[in-house]
C-alpha cells in the first residue's frame, strides 16, 4: 500500500485504532525506565502517547499523513506533545536519524511489498548498548480480514532470524506467540494469533564477559 492508500484508509473511519496502547507493549515495557523510544508505523499515536506519559521522549513514525495529523492531535489532548517527534517516513526509503533505548515496531505489515525484514534489521541497528527492540506482529488472520492475504506472517521464530543479529550481542527475552480476541465488524469476537520477539542488545560489558 502507498502512502496515499494508508491516506485513504485512515479517512474511511473518524478513528481506525482504539487510541489504547497495544497490550504486548504495556506488558513488555512497563518494567524499563523511560529513555528515548522509537515507535514505527505509529498509526494514531496510541502508544507514542502512552510512552510519553509514562516519561519516554518519543520519536514516532508513520507514512501517512493523516494518521500522523490524528497523532499529533491526540498527543496534544494527552498533554504530551512536548515529548513526541513525529516523522513521516516511508521506511522503505528513509529512516529516522539517532539511536534509541527502545525501538517498538507493533503490527508494522502492509500489504504490497514493504521491505518489512530489512526495516525491521535497521530497527535493530538503532537500539544502544543495554536497549530493547519490540516487534510485534500477526501470526494469522482473522475470519474477516482480507488486507493482510497475501502478506507473509512469519512465526516469531523466523522474525528473530530475519533480524540476522550478530552471534553473541543480543539477548532474546520472548520469542512466542499469543492469541488474542479481536472483535469482528460485525461485533462478534474471534480469536486470532500473534507473536512478540523482545530482544535486548548486550551492553558492552556484558559481552566482553
Ligand atoms: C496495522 S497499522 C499499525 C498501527 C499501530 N502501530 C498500531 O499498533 O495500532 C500499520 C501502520 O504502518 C504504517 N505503514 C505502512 N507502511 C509503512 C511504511 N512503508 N513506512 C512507514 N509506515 C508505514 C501505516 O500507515 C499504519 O499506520
Amino acid at each position: 500500500m502507498t502512502a496515499e492508500e494508508w491516506d485513504t484508509r485512515y479517512r474511511e473511519s473518524e478513528r481506525l485504532w482504539s487510541g489504547r496502547p497495544n497490550d504486548v507493549l504495556v506488558r513488555e515495557i512497563s518494567d524499563l525506565s523511560p529513555g528515548r523510544a522509537l515507535d514505527l508505523g505509529c498509526g494514531e499515536g496510541g502508544d507514542a502517547i502512552w510512552l510519553a506519559r509514562r516519561g519516554w521522549h518519543v520519536t514516532a513514525v508513520d507514512i501517512s499523513r493523516v494518521a500522523l495529523e490524528r497523532a499529533a492531535r491526540h498527543a496534544a489532548e494527552a498533554g504530551v506533545a512536548g515529548r513526541i517527534d513525529l516523522q513521516r517516513h516511508d521506511l522503505a526509503t528513509s529512516f529516522p536519524a539517532g539511536e534509541f533505548d527502545l525501538v517498538s515496531a507493533h503490527f508494522l505489515h502492509s500489504p504490497g511489498d514493504m521491505p518489512r525484514e530489512e526495516i525491521l534489521r535497521t530497527a535493530a541497528s538503532a537500539v544502544v548498548r543495554g536497549g530493547v527492540l519490540l516487534i510485534v506482529g500477526h501470526g494469522g488472520l482473522p475470519p474477516w480480514d482480507h488486507d493482510h492475504a497475501h502478506v507473509r506472517l512469519p512465526t516469531p521464530q523466523e522474525v528473530l532470524a530475519d533480524l540476522h543479529l550478530p552471534e553473541g550481542q543480543w539477548e532474546v527475552q520472548v520469542c512466542a506467540e499469543h492469541e488474542r480476541t479481536q472483535s469482528g465488524p460485525d461485533g462478534r469476537p474471534a480469536t486470532r494469533t500473534d507473536n512478540a520477539l523482545r530482544v535486548r542488545r548486550l551492553t558492552g560489558e556484558e559481552v566482553s564477559r
